[in-house]
């Protein structure tokens, strides 16, 4: 112990270091004067020594009073706060909040519908789990001194103090406040600019020194758009571009005065200002040695990054030590009687205070080698993790998760089916959060903002549900599961006396699509003063639907199928609505993949069941026509960060897509079990959601570009990028300019080019009218400028006319203009319509993520309506793409979330038309399958759930894939 203090400590290494000159003194003198020498050698080597003995002697006794007293004694305090071990802080038996400001009234939240957050007393553990005893009641909530104080079936507000104030729920349903226990929000502060972004402390791979806190932007926008969803306190880590990336802190979403706080400061938002836990990021897998490694550089594999992660926690192992030897000493001989002060080092102080057990330490880890490696270094120096995060691949190895140290196996932060965008999470599932349910595991959902937007992590937990864990799991998997991780769980993620006052009220279930708070407290006070509040049914909670959890996870192709119990039609065409509108089910006859007969189908249905089919029954089936996935990388990517996979970008080149087409991915077969069986994409232009070239419109269950009917139209419009995209090339009016100088050039030439696949060629036919001219811009500006060059060329073009022999007229050659993207169009919606523009939007809920959709509208509660509202009030012909493709599962969600929030503005069909028919029509494209019945192919496209596939319940029962087969869930 000696030893290791003597080469590590300054003071004692000065005293042996001239013992680096003897080799020398030794090599200049010669060989008869050898034994002399080595006499006088060995005296002095022998005074030395005594003198060294002597001065450490002395110093212990002498030198100890030079040390300031105060300090040691200081540092004998600090012994004790290394070796606390901390408690969960209590909710129960507190007078207030210590986040309470003192003058803030009560309230009184009436007639809720409130979800506890745990089961009814009483309920055994093994039944908790399976889903009994959980229920929403109805009663009266006061919050008071920040904290919940009563909640009770009646709480007469005659008994209560004068000052309280009085929010009438109506009835509405009522849950803690959202939790996200992964955000970035204040570190990564939105708009996305340089100098704001601050999530990575990447000058080192190992920095457990890193503080979030210290980083947090209390204006960063999104911190109250995230409210606006319900989210009260989130977990604001450090990147993952580091092994360690340092300090996590748990903040509530509360600024300054408007908020009810005393202050704006970071300090002031944090959960727990007594600071009882602190938390940690690390991260394991591609990112470290993608960001750090190279040749001669660590890590440049994952065996670098253990040796990283060993090495790191060996330091702070060893600093632990030399404290805890210090601090035994100091208790035993007192503080006089220490020659050196308490060993601190700020690099590894974090990683020690984790080693001692008063850190929570969240990894992001996706993979099974990733996961293993981090068990195993656990288990090496003894320290639990929380959860892993990214957890894509845990529910595939609950056992190798069970190893971890410590007796409590971590959560799994994941997101519901966000997944394919790099190779750690190629293998994923959107059952996992069933699946690690079933194995006795916690699902936590997480936004990971901005990467989801965490306004809607509920959504992630709402997706959960649907894709089969139990409703109650998954609201719990946004509040209470995480409440327990983040060992908040006395305090937080429940309605109950003494916990804090944080609380929501919603405008709908909030496991339902498009569910938005009404009104949020956060510590007892209403944190939206005028909030909007969207006209919706009230429907009241949803009836658990435990079949959801019934996965069959592949279905079966047929030609034929039968369907019995489809009591909604919805069929684009409208042709078959009377057959279902006296409320009576009908049957629907597929035949060789096509849809032959929707009603009572008597004769139909006998021969199919005397011909073996055996009838799929429904209770409440709907019919519709499939989805098409618009504006993505389908069919021209697997994998985004893998190039490998990807057709590419094309900054300079004009490209056609269906010359890059590679199918038969993972993407496209999702799509194709959710309903999108077709698909239109366009070559990218520098990165994702940009496009440069012409799309191509395919069917999504081809396995080659050249098998029948796998593309249906080989150039569907012509697209350019005239977004944030273009600022890596050119300047916004440079890139302007040169499209109305290459459309000008298209409308004044009097000749096709011979290359009938040029780009001057596709910009010929989009001058005729003959194609759409898609154009990717997000910001309400570059929409201005794209309207006003389409306005320009057209001039052009009718000038032409005039002066022409005039064999075609001014009208027909107006250019058909498409635009992509759209997040600030609803600022130039009028514009949009008189001109004739549709937008696509990427997604339906646009985020304010970068400096040209920071104008895109939250929603209720901040504003009435979102983009799409303001675009449909115009009259604009709206779809809904694919910003990225892992959505290719949601968009029929999508589509129900702009019907549950659209105040009546569409009806089920009109959604519906957002994810197709509409998609067409803004794209000129005709989806027709080919056999002329003008129903957009919808006979042969078309999908059967049971329940609305506008819901969050719905489940898909069989899919038309367009090629002569149906696939069925049975
Ligand atoms: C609670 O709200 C519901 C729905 O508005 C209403 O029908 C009911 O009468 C209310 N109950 C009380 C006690 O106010
Ligand atoms: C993991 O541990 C949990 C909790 O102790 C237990 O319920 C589960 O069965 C274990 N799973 C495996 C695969 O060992
Ligand atoms: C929201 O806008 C619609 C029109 O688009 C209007 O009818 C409604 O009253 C507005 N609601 C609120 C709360 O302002």
């Amino acid at each position: 112990m000696m030893d290791e203090k003597n080469n590590t400590l300054p003071p004692y290494s000065a005293v042996v270091a001239p013992s680096g000159r003897w080799p020398r003194l030794r090599g200049r003198h010669g060989s008869p004067r050898r034994r002399r020498a080595f006499k006088l050698f060995a005296l002095a080597c022998l005074t030395l020594l005594v003198v060294a003995q002597w001065k450490q002697i002395w110093r212990s006794n002498a030198r100890a009073p030079r040390l300031s007293l105060a300090k040691l004694n200081d540092d004998l305090a600090t012994c004790k706060r290394l070796r606390h071990t901390p408690k969960d802080p209590v909710g129960l038996g507190r007078d207030s909040n210590a986040r309470y400001i003192d003058g803030a009234k009560p309230t009184l939240i009436k007639n809720a519908t409130i979800w506890v957050g745990e089961p009814v007393k009483g309920t055994s553990e093994g039944d908790a789990r399976a889903g009994k005893g959980w229920e929403w009641t109805t009663g009266d909530v006061l919050l008071e001194n920040g904290l919940i104080a009563r909640v009770e079936t009646h709480i007469d507000t005659r008994r209560l103090s004068e000052d309280t104030l009085v929010y009438d729920a109506a009835g509405r349903q009522l849950t803690s406040g959202i939790i996200d226990m992964h955000s970035h929000t204040g570190v990564d502060s939105l708009p996305e600019l340089n100098g704001n972004s601050d999530t990575n402390e990447m000058s080192d791979n190992i920095t457990p020194w890193a503080r979030s806190i210290d980083a947090i932007y209390p204006f960063d926008p999104q911190i109250q758009v995230i409210k606006s969803g319900g989210v009260t306190t989130s977990l604001v880590l450090p990147g993952s571009g580091n092994n360690m990336g340092g300090e996590a802190y748990l903040v509530k979403h509360a600024v300054g005065r408007r908020d009810g706080r005393r202050e704006i400061s970071a300090a002031d938002m944090l959960a727990d200002p007594d600071r009882t836990w602190r938390y940690m990021k690390m991260a394991c897998g591609e990112n470290a040695k993608n960001v750090h490694g190279g040749i001669g550089k660590r890590p440049f594999s994952r065996m670098g990054e253990s040796y990283d992660f060993r090495h790191a926690f060996e330091r702070a192992r060893e600093l632990i030590r030399r404290q805890d030897d210090w601090c035994e000493k100091a208790e035993a001989v007192g503080v006089e009687g220490m020659g050196e002060y308490l060993p601190q080092e700020i690099f590894w102080e974090s990683l020690g205070a984790a080693l001692r057990g008063q850190v929570h330490i969240n990894i992001h880890c996706y993979t099974v080698p990733d996961l293993e490696a981090m068990v195993d270094h656990t288990n090496e120096f003894q320290f639990p993790v929380r959860a892993f995060h990214h957890a894509h691949q845990t529910y595939l190895v609950p056992e190798i998760l069970n190893r971890t140290w410590g007796g409590r196996t971590p959560s799994s932060a994941i997101f519901a089916d966000n997944m394919y965008y790099k190779m750690e999470a190629y293998v994923g599932s959107e059952y996992a959060g069933k699946y690690l349910y079933d194995a006795g595991l916690t699902p936590i959902y997480v936004s990971d903002n901005p990467v989801l937007n965490a306004q809607h992590v509920l959504f992630e937990a709402a997706k959960g549900y649907r894709y089969g864990l139990p409703y109650h799991a998954a609201l719990a998997a946004v509040t209470t599961a995480p409440a327990d991780d983040l060992g908040m769980g006395q305090r937080l993620g429940k309605v109950k006396p003494g916990f804090d006052a944080d609380v929501v009220v919603w405008d709908s279930d909030p496991l339902s699509v498009g569910a938005a708070p009404v009104q949020v407290w956060i510590d007892g006070t209403a944190q939206f003063k005028d909030p909007v509040e969207l006209p919706k049914p009230r429907d009241g909670p949803i009836v658990p639907d435990e079949a959801l959890a019934n996965i069959i996870e592949e279905p079966t192709a047929f030609a034929d199928a039968l369907f019995t119990g489809v009591t909604k039609v919805l069929l684009a065409s409208g042709r078959d609505e009377q057959t279902s509108s006296d409320g009576k089910p009908v049957n629907v006859v597929i035949a060789k993949g096509k849809i032959t007969c929707i009603g009572p189908c008597e004769p139909e249905f006998s021969a199919a069941t005397a011909a073996g089919v055996k009838p799929v029954a429904l209770k409440n089936g709907y019919l519709t026509h499939a989805f098409t996935g618009v504006a993505g990388t389908l069919g021209l990517n697997e994998i985004d960060a893998e190039s490998a996979t990807d057709n590419g970008d094309n900054p300079y080149k004009f490209t056609r897509a269906v010359d890059g087409l590679q199918l038969g991915g993972k993407k496209l077969h999702a799509g194709a079990k959710y309903g999108v069986t077709r698909a239109i994409s366009a070559p990218k232009f520098t990165g994702g959601q940009s496009h440069h070239g012409t799309s191509v419109g395919f069917v999504t269950t081809a396995a080659t570009s050249l098998e029948r009917g796998a593309v249906f139209a080989e150039d569907v419009a012509v697209h350019y990028t005239l977004d944030l995209g273009v600022r890596t090339r050119d300047s916004y009016s440079g890139a302007f300019g040169e499209l109305r100088t290459k459309l000008m050039d298209a409308a004044r030439a009097t000749r096709d080019p011979a290359d009938a696949y040029s780009e001057f060629a596709y910009l010929r036919r989009v001058v005729r009218g003959d194609m759409v001219l898609a154009l990717t811009i997000n910001s309400a500006d570059g929409i201005a400028t794209a309207l006003r060059i389409k306005t320009q060329v057209e001039d052009a073009l009718r000038g032409k006319t005039n002066d022409d022999d005039g064999d075609d007229n001014g009208r027909r050659r107006i250019i058909k203009m498409a635009i992509l993207g759209g997040a600030e169009s609803h600022l130039v919606a009028a514009e949009l319509a008189a001109a004739h523009v549709g937008v696509i939007l990427l997604p339906l809920q646009p985020m304010a993520a970068t400096w040209d959709t920071r104008r895109t509208l939250p929603g209720a509660p901040l504003t009435n309506g979102t983009t799409v509202d303001g675009l449909l009030n115009a009259g604009v012909t709206v779809g809904v793409g694919l910003p990225e493709d892992w959505r290719v599962r949601d968009l029929a969600l999508e589509a129900g979330t702009a019907l549950r929030n659209g105040a009546g503005r569409l009806g089920e069909r009109e959604a519906l038309a957002l994810v197709g028919g509409n998609i067409h029509k803004i794209l000129g494209v005709k989806a027709d399958d080919g056999d002329g019945d003008g129903e957009d192919g919808e006979r042969r496209h078309f999908v059967v759930s049971e329940g609305s596939p506008l819901e969050i319940g719905g489940r898909i029962k069989a899919v038309g894939t367009g090629r002569g087969e149906v696939l069925v869930y049975v």
